[in-house]
C-alpha cells in the first residue's frame, strides 16, 4: 500500500492549512493508499545548525545528524511515496517550521557535487499547499511566485519531480473578527470568499492527494 506523508506547517491544528491537507490525505485515502498527517509545531526541533556532518566523505550521504523529533520524520519523508507540504505563508514566505522542516529534509539529501545533484533515494512526487490572508491581486503584484518559486525549484533538485502546487488566497483567520483588532479586513467580504472559494480549494487538495498516489 502506497503512502502519504502530509506535514502541516501551521500551529494551528484546525487551521486553513490542515483542513486542506485533511482533504489531500481524503484523496490519498480514497485511492488506496494510508495517509500520516504530521503537525510540525507538536514537535521539538530546530532548523539546520550547518554542522556539515551530512556531507562528510566519512559518513553515508542523505541522513541528517541532528538527533530530534524530527529524526523519525525525515526516515518517514525517505521511505513515503508521496509527500504534501502544508504552509501558512508568514511575512510573505513560508512558516519557520516549514523553513526549518525543508532545510533539514533538502540540506541532508543536497549534495555539493558537479556530478549528481541529490543523494535522495527515489523519486519523490509532491506538493506545496499554501494559504495566505492575502488575495490573488496581491500575490502577483508582491511577486510572491518568484519568492516560493524557490522552493519549489529546490523540491525538483532534491527530490526528482517538480512538485504540484496549490494556492488558497483570501483565508478566514478568525471565527469572529469583532474579537480582534482586525480593522484592515472586512468580515463580510472574508467569509463571502470562503464560502465561495474555499470548497473549490478542498477540492483541489482532494485531487492532489489523489493524484499524487497514482
Ligand atoms: C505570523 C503571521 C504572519 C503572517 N503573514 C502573512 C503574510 O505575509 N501574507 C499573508 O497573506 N498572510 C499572512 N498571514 C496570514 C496567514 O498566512 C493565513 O491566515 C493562513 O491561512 C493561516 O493558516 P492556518 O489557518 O493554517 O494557520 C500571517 C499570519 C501570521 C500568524
Amino acid at each position: 500500500m502506497k503512502n502519504l506523508i502530509a506535514i502541516n506547517g501551521s500551529p494551528r491544528r484546525n487551521g486553513n492549512t490542515a483542513e486542506l491537507l485533511k482533504h489531500a490525505m481524503q484523496g490519498a485515502k480514497d485511492s488506496g493508499a494510508s495517509a500520516e498527517l504530521i503537525n510540525l509545531y507538536a514537535l521539538n526541533f530546530k532548523g539546520c545548525t550547518s554542522c556539515f556532518a551530512c556531507k562528510l566523505k566519512s559518513r553515508p550521504h542523505g541522513s541528517c545528524a541532528m538527533k530530534d523529533d524530527l529524526s523519525p520524520v525525515l526516515e518517514k519523508v525517505k521511505s513515503a511515496d508521496a509527500v504534501i507540504f502544508g504552509s501558512p505563508i508568514y511575512f510573505m514566505n513560508l512558516s519557520a517550521g516549514m523553513i526549518a522542516f525543508i532545510e533539514r529534509l533538502f540540506f541532508s539529501n543536497y549534495i555539493y557535487s558537479d556530478e549528481i545533484p541529490t543523494v535522495f533515494p527515489k523519486k519523490l512526487p509532491s506538493a506545496f499547499i499554501y494559504t495566505m490572508n492575502m488575495t490573488e491581486k496581491h500575490f502577483e503584484e508582491f511577486n510572491m511566485q518568484e519568492r516560493l518559486g524557490m522552493y519549489e525549484i529546490f523540491t525538483e533538485r532534491i527530490l526528482a519531480v517538480a512538485p504540484k502546487v496549490l494556492r488558497a488566497f483570501d483565508t478566514v483567520q478568525f471565527k469572529d473578527y469583532s474579537r480582534y483588532e482586525s480593522s484592515i479586513f472586512n468580515p463580510e467580504e472574508k467569509f463571502a470568499h470562503r464560502e465561495k472559494y474555499f470548497p473549490e480549494d478542498c477540492k483541489a487538495a482532494y485531487e492532489i492527494g489523489r493524484d499524487l498516489v497514482k
